[in-house]
């Protein structure tokens, strides 16, 4: 195995390891080489995005979910979890406010929430593009059949987020139910590219039962699938999940990957996440300055943002988070780097 800082000039210049380097990589982490890989994604970031960083308005539309998902706060299975639905009315709403405030991108984000049928989302999806021309939809729905998925991307969306959450299959099983299948899930993944949506996959940092092995296959898999984006987050346990008592990820481990990310697909749509803020004040600013170029600040209504409790402790859920939009500007000002009012697509290099 070559020293790592030579992995590292081989990363940047090939844009590609092999599992085991990448492995390697993960393993030797330090402080010296996370500073070295850092500096190289602010700079590949730089040239391909200078200091612009997008945005996206997150709306949480439903709190329902029929998944299981060991990790989840908002899983079937917590009679604790506080459920509610946005109504369409209610959802433009949010991208009428979201509009006025400069966001050209909404990600309509819910749990698998049968009642958001492809007949009560087409004419959704048809309303927003036609109120806010020249705006990107985002979804973020989960697992719909490819029929669902063309149907939605007929009717104006964009973009899809899907995180793969493991590419390792029997880590997949651990991580979720046996309803759950690891294969339908990347077959989703390659149907939504193959309909022609911006694709988005993405996994946590640190959930149980992670090595470097695991964490070196996401990276060998978002090298060869080439997503548009992929939004990474630490773990964080929710109290009243079977993960409850895990160890939660770090923000140093998620930091390193996103700089690593950055090297492997220069012009790749990173997200400086929720999770990652809500593990370290200053956790999305650190994610910024370790290579991503996206935020996603909260519109959905105040009134919800509390029932959409995926994690203990998710920050902006409060009164006091009403304007995501502004804090995170200044946040982003505040180390030298600027919010865009743009629909952000990927920059083709
Ligand atoms: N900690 C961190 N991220 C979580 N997600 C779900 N539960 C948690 C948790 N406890 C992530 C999953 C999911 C996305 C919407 O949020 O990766 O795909
Ligand atoms: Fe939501 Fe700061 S980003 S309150």
């Amino acid at each position: 195995m070559p020293e790592l800082s030579l992995l590292i000039d081989k990363l940047e210049r090939e844009h590609s390891l092999s599992e085991t380097e990448y492995r390697a990589l993960i393993e030797g982490r330090n402080e010296t080489l996370a500073g070295d890989l850092r500096e190289r994604a602010v700079q590949v970031r730089k040239a391909v995005y200078g200091n612009t960083v997008f945005v996206r308005g997150l709306i949480e539309i439903s709190s329902w979910c029929k998944n299981n998902c060991y990790y989840c706060g908002i899983r079937a299975g917590n009679p604790k979890a506080e459920r509610y639905r946005l109504t369409p009315e209610e959802i433009l709403l949010c991208c009428r406010e979201g509009w006025a405030l400069g966001f050209r991108t909404f990600v309509l984000q819910g749990g698998e929430d049968p009642w958001f049928t492809d007949g009560v989302l087409e004419p959704l999806l048809r309303q927003i593009k036609a109120e806010f021309p020249g705006c990107a939809i985002t979804l973020s729905l989960g697992e719909r059949s490819r029929e669902s998925y063309q149907r939605l991307y007929d009717a104006g969306a964009d973009r899809y987020l899907l995180r793969h959450e493991t590419a390792d299959k029997s880590h997949y099983e651990s991580l979720h139910p046996a309803a759950m299948s690891w294969d339908r899930r990347m077959e989703c993944l390659r149907e939504l590219k193959q309909i022609g949506y911006q694709v988005g996959c993405g996994f946590m940092v640190g959930s149980p039962g992670q090595t470097a092995r695991e964490l070196a296959k996401d990276l060998k898999f978002i090298e060869e699938f080439h997503p548009a984006m992929c939004g990474i987050g630490p773990f964080i346990p929710h109290k009243d999940t079977p993960f409850g008592d895990r160890p939660g990820g770090s923000v140093e481990l998620s930091c390193y990957l996103l700089s690593i990310l950055r090297l492997i697909q220069p012009n790749l749509l990173l997200p400086a996440t929720t999770a990652l803020g809500t593990l370290d004040p200053l956790g999305r600013e650190k994610g910024i300055q370790s290579g991503a170029n996206v935020v996603m600040p909260n519109l959905s209504p105040v009134s919800v943002r509390k029932k959409y409790m995926l994690y203990d402790n998710k920050i902006c859920t409060g009164e006091e988070s009403a304007q995501c939009r502004g804090c995170l500007s200044a946040r982003m000002a505040s180390i030298g780097y600027e919010i865009v009012t743009d629909r952000g697509d990927p920059k083709t290099i």
